[in-house]
């Protein structure tokens, strides 16, 4: 199954998709990751999005583009994959269509209080990405990664200015791509208000409509 991850910035796309990438033994595959990873080894491609990304603009698409279509076809992908962050632009997913059916587009919903709670205590693994939450999923450690023993930090584009313009270039940018998946009859929306302790409610409704690619 070839499954699309969308939704606010914040919402818990990169929770979600870690749990269901588990659960259904398929690569959970994420641009933000890919980027932050680059950003990380100062490679050239690093370089060249470490402003677009500190300031929360989009990458531009021709970058993106190239880079998401070498992933996908790497041999772990070729079962189908969860893609956590990409299409975020109609250009992207219509060139995502030309080289991969999409079975499923995941659309988390939650409130704009809930989307700004979840930011608001966000850590991450600096060396193997894992996501924690100061209050809702805090690590054993404090600033230490429970899986790793890797360092915890802020996201660079986790300033509240950084936030704002994400949250703006989500709804100018991102959200005509629901509408694209919409019309194609691929997309449902998941209710993903439940605190973390609930996450089996969130799971339940991606399963509902993961059923049949198992
Ligand atoms: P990206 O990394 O994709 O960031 P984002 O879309 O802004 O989303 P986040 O990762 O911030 O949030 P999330 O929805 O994954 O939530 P999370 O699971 O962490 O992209 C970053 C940047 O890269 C972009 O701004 C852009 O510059 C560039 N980029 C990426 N893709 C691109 C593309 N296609 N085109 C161009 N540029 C691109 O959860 C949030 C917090 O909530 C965590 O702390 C989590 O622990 C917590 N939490 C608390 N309670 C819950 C709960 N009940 N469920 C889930 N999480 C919970
Ligand atoms: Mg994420
Ligand atoms: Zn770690």
């Amino acid at each position: 199954m070839n499954v699309v991850i969308l939704g606010s910035p914040g919402v818990g796309k990169g929770t979600y998709a870690n749990f269901l990438s588990e659960k259904y033994n398929t690569p959970r595959i994420s641009t933000g990751d890919l980027f932050r990873e680059a950003i990380r080894d100062e490679t050239e491609l690093g370089k060249k999005i470490k402003d677009y990304v500190s300031r929360g603009d989009l990458v531009p698409d021709e970058i993106t583009i190239e880079l998401v279509k070498e992933r996908l076809e790497r041999d772990d992908c070729k079962n189908g994959f969860f893609l956590d962050g990409f299409p975020r632009t109609v250009v992207q997913a219509e060139a995502l269509e030309k080289f991969k059916k999409i079975d499923k587009v995941l659309n988390f919903v939650a409130s704009d209080r809930v989307v700004l709670s979840r930011l608001g205590g966000r850590r991450t693994c600096r060396e193997c990405g894992a996501i924690y939450h100061i209050k809702e999923i805090p690590p054993k450690v404090e600033g230490i990664c429970d899986f790793c023993g890797g360092k915890l930090y802020q996201r660079s584009d986790e300033t509240p200015q950084a936030i704002k313009n994400r949250l703006k270039v989500y709804r100018e940018k991102t959200k005509p791509v629901l509408d694209y998946f919409r019309k194609r009859g691929l997309l449902v929306d998941i209710d993903a208000k439940y605190p973390f302790e609930e996450i089996d409610k969130v799971i339940f409704q991606c399963e509902k409509h993961l059923q049949g690619w198992v």
